[in-house]
């Protein structure tokens, strides 16, 4: 198969879930503190979504804050959670410039309230953009999500609302914090880590994966088109045959 070197704008991944990693190494290779990482780290953000908007991508999720993040140290999930608000607070004029609906997924009760009620309120001022989502995984665990799915579904099947013989993909994916989201295309993970660690588990079952040594503070619109050239070079076969496929 001849290899793409351009974006082909009619084979665009629907959902691209990225895990952005290496705030903390990229702060330290200058020997600053990893806040200053974080704070770095909310250029790319911002870099992201413009250039997914762009593009044409219709989902984007970003892994912000894992269920897993809550044990770092205090001084950094508070720096973490500011940057949440300032950045949202910053940013809602630009989503709303460039049509895009603000979503989360994750246990957000667990975030400080002021980070509630910024979020509820970019939540409403964006509910009727339609361009492009973007969710933000915020007290995000998918083994927590697909337990939280089953507690769900369990009560449903208690109450005769749902029959054992009827739960199938779909019930499942309907009671997942993605239930209004498409699954995910494609996987960026940055900074060389070669793993998952916890996210959407469910959502990746079909899923590509790019990794990129690229630390996360350092991750610009062009590695982005990296990751969806390289995407668009592979073939996705969904358990069927190369011929099949053709
Ligand atoms: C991973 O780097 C990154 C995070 C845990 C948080 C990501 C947060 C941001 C990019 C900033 C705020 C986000 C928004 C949406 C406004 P790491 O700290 O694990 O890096 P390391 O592995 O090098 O230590």
């Amino acid at each position: 198969m001849d290899r793409k070197i351009t974006i082909n704008t009619e084979k665009l991944p629907r959902h691209i879930a990225i895990i952005m990693d290496g705030n903390g190494r990229w702060a330290k290779q200058k020997g600053m503190l990893r806040a200053f990482g974080h704070e770095n780290g909310t250029k790319s953000v911002r870099e992201t979504v413009e250039a997914c908007a762009k593009l044409g991508i219709e989902n984007l999720t970003l892994y912000a804050f894992s269920t897993e993040n809550w044990n770092r140290p205090k001084l950094e999930v508070d720096t973490l959670m500011k940057l949440l608000v300032s950045s949202l607070k910053k940013e809602l004029p630009t989503l709303k410039e460039n049509n895009i609906r603000l979503n989360t997924i994750g246990n957000t009760n667990m975030l400080p309230e002021n980070a509630q009620r910024e979020l509820a309120d970019v939540i409403q001022q964006t509910k009727q953009n339609t361009r492009m989502v973007l969710t933000l995984a915020l007290s995000y665990g998918s083994r927590e999500e697909i337990i939280s799915a089953i507690r769900h579904i369990s009560e449903k099947v208690k109450n005769n609302q749902l029959q054992t013989a009827d739960i199938n993909e779909q019930v499942l994916a309907q009671h997942l914090y993605t239930h209004n989201l498409p699954d995910v295309d494609l996987v960026i993970r940055t900074s060389g880590e070669q793993r998952i660690s916890n996210f959407l588990l469910w959502q990746i079952a079909y899923a590509e994966f790019y990794f990129t040594e690229v630390l996360w503070p350092d991750f610009r619109e062009k590695d982005l088109n990296e990751a969806i050239i390289s995407y668009q070079n592979r073939e996705r076969r969904f358990g069927k045959t190369s011929e099949q496929i053709k």
